[in-house]
């Protein structure tokens, strides 16, 4: 009979965290699952994924652009656009979340970090430094009549592949917000006196 394995004297003092752990990608960039138990088939979820994920990419810089202006805002109107860019910010979070979670159930791989968002975004970048309220604004109003094209055009595509749900979040999820929060920024730029009229 093997003698019983002893364990050594302050062994529960020798615990260590497994955290160098490397492995080949599970599914890569670009990849759609192949059989899922959804209706739509492959080809129709590759390329409904494709396009989902440029307008992820659109929509995280978008959301990005709102809290640089949240931060570099200045002037008159500091407080309030302080206040709006960072409620569009959280909508952009959600938006971002509800379009990447559906690239994922369709069988697709999401883009997500920075690097890559950037080099397949379609909105111009801005730069590192503030800028003034009007350019600020003018960024925002070209990056969201972008992102409003993308969502017609994604919607239409939607439809005659028959991914109603993608339809539906084209429509009801991100072209509706874009247009509330395009309304709202874009009534900055109208030229109104404050006490006397003109
Ligand atoms: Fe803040």
């Amino acid at each position: 009979m093997a003698a019983k394995k002893s364990i050594p004297a302050g062994a529960k003092d020798q615990i260590t965290q497994q955290w160098h752990a490397k492995a080949k990608e599970i599914q890569q960039y670009g990849q759609v699952v192949n059989d899922l138990p959804h209706p739509l088939d492959k080809n129709v979820r590759g390329k409904m994924v494709d396009k989902l994920n440029q307008l992820l990419a659109d929509s995280i810089t978008l959301r990005d652009m709102y809290k640089k202006h949240h931060w570099q805002v200045s002037g008159h109107t500091f407080y309030q656009l302080h206040l709006l860019f960072d409620k569009h910010f959280d909508e952009q979070v959600e938006i971002v979340d509800t379009i990447a979670e559906r690239i994922q159930l369709l069988g697709g791989v999401t883009i997500a970090m920075g690097g890559d968002v950037a080099e397949i975004t379609k909105i111009p970048r801005p730069p590192k430094g503030r800028e003034e309220v009007p350019v600020q604004i003018s960024r925002l109003l070209q990056a969201h009549k972008l992102i409003m094209q993308s969502c017609l055009d994604l919607a239409d595509a939607a439809d005659d592949a028959g991914d109603q749900g993608t339809n539906d979040l084209a429509v009801s999820d991100v072209l509706r917000t874009n247009e509330l929060q395009s309304w709202f920024i874009g009534q900055h730029l109208i030229d109104t006196p404050l006490v006397f009229p003109q």
